[in-house]
């Protein structure tokens, strides 16, 4: 178990309890990957069969004919020397060249899991049984030290992997690509790819197509993980589906621009990597300074694609955000977005205070619109005081009217962006990213703060603990409304520009880390439009995430579906809103707003004081339900059974820890004549254990799993129901 190491044969063999990872080195320096997958006995008998090549696959081994580069599994590939496929590493040395030879030196063996400097990570615990191995290699030419940590949580199923650069050379090293992880399958192309993609208002929805005999780029270029591709790929078998299957995938912790890439060569290798995008990189790195890659956790699963989000689900409700609500159940909010936009006074919110305390809402959060000059997206970003004119009383006396009744009190920021209109602006033009003489690009009438720019950090740090402090502030939104353009700072010298958006996010995380110090209480939640940054990155630091500016619940069954394959249902904010929905203008039953919301972290966003006295009464009934279901949906293990991907009906369901109590969502978007005949099988139960819906009626585990649940029968589109079971014996 854990990390072991044949100096007889020189391999490595990474254990978890379902998964083996094996590695080779091969005539004493050339690190080669053996395997990726179930697990097997550390005794097997792994070896490459080498053959002779071609000359169209050159040799780097003069006395071995049988070795190119382009044939054989490599785990950490540089260019330039008989591998052809995309590297792992791309460098510039001082005397323009770019080919490097990184041999293997040496590897230790230690307990735990290292932090990357700056960066968050997956910390293990000790029952994890877990321990890092770190192997280097080296370029003796030019210098350069290349760590490869592979940590291994064995309890977790689950190994994360990073990359330390070093010069230890004389002359600077320019690092034009990194990835984090890459793996290379053995004649082995028997795989078809998963990604999550989308735009805003449609996050995450799920692609699935042949490998083929090409590669396929997954990334963002937008300063952030973005809305339109999340940092996660998959290989699947053609066979895979949700419940068997196998599944091999990467996330990648980190929140600005990526790449994921995955490609099949002529010898049938298929190389699957991720890491930061070399469009938006690259790093200058002089005699004796490091370099530290994002972390990517790997995620191998042969029980199909449920298989592999519970693995994920797992590790990042418990290994990622650490922090106070880590094990505390997340209050039901209510954000005055939808209800007012920026059209509200010091009166409206506290109306809406008084009525949501009346509904039994939790937390309510006061959106954009409460400082600077700021009644509408025009102005007014940066001057985080608040705004007199619309709030005479200030926000103490908001959050005091929302603790006084027993609720907490929420406050939305955008710290990163700046309004030109705005006081801010004036006074420091030179703290956005920018590059000299260009035009900069606004968006959303807004520019971006260069966050890489300690002085930045200190503004923001500074305006939001005293906010925070003197309003006694207990949940911050931090929204983020815009990509990046004209990637650059004034403060970097000439070799460095291209640092910048890297730079930006690690100097967005140390902001972070210090506010999260100064306030562990305060539960922050990130958003960017929605779900423009649902990344391991943001959870690190935010155990939750605002899934998508769009409320509609049936757009929601799919891009929640989406989420899920990676994220848990806790990090999803999900609210129920006004209808006709906003963004679709769809009209939808409170009943099945509220069941798509309760299968995330439930909120709603809409103005209660225009409902009637039946819409709250309904509302009263949803927010008491969800207080009873609330531990199982939120730590309990989330299954998808019916996919809402081009299906008229879908369902998935929730297992409490203890197997106790199942909540089965079902959803019919399109109804149909035949309804009425359907019947779904759950999974993931005990076949002895008997449970109890809420109307009598008794099942086996064994019946529910093997002959399935006859369901209810709904009339009409976008009609819903909830089944709750309880187990009785
Ligand atoms: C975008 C967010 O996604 C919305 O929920 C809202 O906070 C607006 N920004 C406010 O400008």
């Amino acid at each position: 178990m854990g990390v072991s190491f044949d100096s007889e044969k020189k391999q490595f063999h990474l254990t978890t309890c379902h998964t083996s990872y094996i590695m080779e080195v091969l005539l004493g320096k050339h690190l080669v990957h053996h395997y990726w997958g179930q697990r097997v006995k550390i005794a097997s008998a792994f070896e490459l069969p080498l053959v002779e090549q071609s000359s169209f696959s050159p040799n780097p081994e003069p006395e071995h004919k049988e070795i190119s580069f382009d044939t054989i599994p490599r785990e950490f590939p540089d260019y330039g020397r008989s591998d052809y496929e995309s590297p792992a590493i791309e460098v510039q040395l001082a005397d323009g060249t770019h080919v490097i030879a990184p041999e293997y030196q040496s590897h230790r063996i230690q307990p735990g899991s290292v932090q990357p400097k700056g960066l968050p990570f997956i910390e293990a615990e000790t029952g994890d049984s877990s321990e890092t191995l770190v192997i280097t290699l080296a370029d003796s030419f030019s210098g350069l030290t290349i760590e490869l940590y592979y940590t291994v949580l064995e309890k977790q199923d689950v190994i994360t992997r990073k990359v330390v650069l070093t010069n230890q050379g004389e002359k600077p090293i320019t690092i034009k690509r990194v990835m984090s992880a890459t793996v290379d399958f053995f004649r082995d192309d028997h795989f078809e790819i998963i990604n999550l993609y989308g735009a805003w208002a449609m996050e995450r929805q799920v692609c699935r197509i042949p490998l083929g005999r090409h590669g396929h780029i997954i990334d963002s270029k937008r300063g952030s993980s973005s809305h339109e591709q999340n940092p996660f790929l998959a290989l699947v078998r053609p066979e895979t589906d949700e419940f068997r299957g196998e599944v091999y995938s990467m996330n990648l912790i980190y929140s600005g621009s990526f790449q994921a890439e995955a490609s099949v060569n002529a010898h049938g290798k298929t190389r699957l990597q991720i890491g930061l995008n070399p469009i938006d990189f690259s790093w200058y790195l002089q005699p004796d300074e490091k370099f530290t890659s994002p972390e990517a956790v790997l995620v191998y699963s042969s029980r199909g694609l449920n298989g592999m989000s519970q693995i994920y689900h797992q590790l990042y409700r418990t290994r990622l955000y650490k922090g106070y609500w880590s094990k505390r159940e997340r209050p039901i909010l209510i954000n005055n977005w939808e209800a007012t936009y920026f059209d509200f006074d010091q009166d409206k919110i506290e109306q809406l205070i008084e009525e949501s305390s009346r509904l039994g809402i939790e937390l309510f959060v006061l959106d954009d619109g409460w400082f600077g000059k700021r009644n509408s997206d025009k102005s007014g970003l940066g001057d985080w005081w608040v705004n007199r004119e619309k709030l005479p009383k200030g926000l103490k006396a908001l959050s005091e009217a929302a603790h006084s009744r027993g609720m907490m009190f929420g406050l939305w920021f955008e710290p990163e962006m700046v309004s030109p209109d705005s006081d801010l602006y004036r006074s420091h033009p030179e703290w956005c990213l920018s590059v000299p003489g260009r035009y900069r690009s606004e968006g959303r009438n807004q520019l971006i703060l260069d966050m890489g720019r300690e002085e930045v950090q200190d503004y923001l740090y500074q305006r939001m603990t005293s906010i925070i402090s003197e309003n006694n502030i207990n949940y911050i939104k931090w929204d983020m409304n815009r990509n990046m353009t004209e990637v650059g700072s004034p403060i970097l010298s000439s070799e460095r520009q291209k640092e910048s958006s890297h730079r930006y996010i690690l100097g967005l995380y140390r902001l972070l880390e210090k506010l999260i110090s100064h306030f562990p209480e305060v539960l922050f939640e990130s958003c960017s439009g929605g779900g423009g940054r649902f990344d391991p990155g943001m959870l690190y630091y935010m155990p939750q995430t605002w899934t998508s500016d769009n409320t509609d619940s049936v757009e929601r069954l799919k891009i929640q579906w989406g989420t899920s394959y990676v994220y848990p249902p806790i990090s999803m904010g999900a609210h129920v809103s006004a209808c006709p929905n906003h963004q679709m203008g769809r009209t939808t039953s409170l009943k099945t707003r509220a069941n798509v919301a309760m299968a995330g972290n439930m909120g709603y966003e809409l103005d209660i004081l225009t409902l009637s006295d039946r819409e709250k009464k309904e509302i009263l009934q949803q927010l008491s339900l969800y207080k009873k279901i609330r531990k199982t949906v939120q730590s309990g293990k989330f299954i998808r059974l019916r996919s809402p991907y081009g299906s008229a009906s879908s369902a998935w369901m929730f297992l409490a820890e203890d197997q106790s109590e199942i909540l089965l969502f079902f959803y019919l978007t399109l109804a149909t004549p035949y309804n009425n005949f359907d019947k779904i099988r759950l999974t993931g139960l005990e076949e002895d254990s008997l449970y109890q819906d809420q109307s009598g009626q008794q099942y086996y585990g064994d019946y529910l799993m093997y002959s399935g649940l006859n369901l209810p029968e709904l009339k009409g589109d976008f009609d819903s129901q909830l089944i709750i079971m309880n187990r009785i014996g």
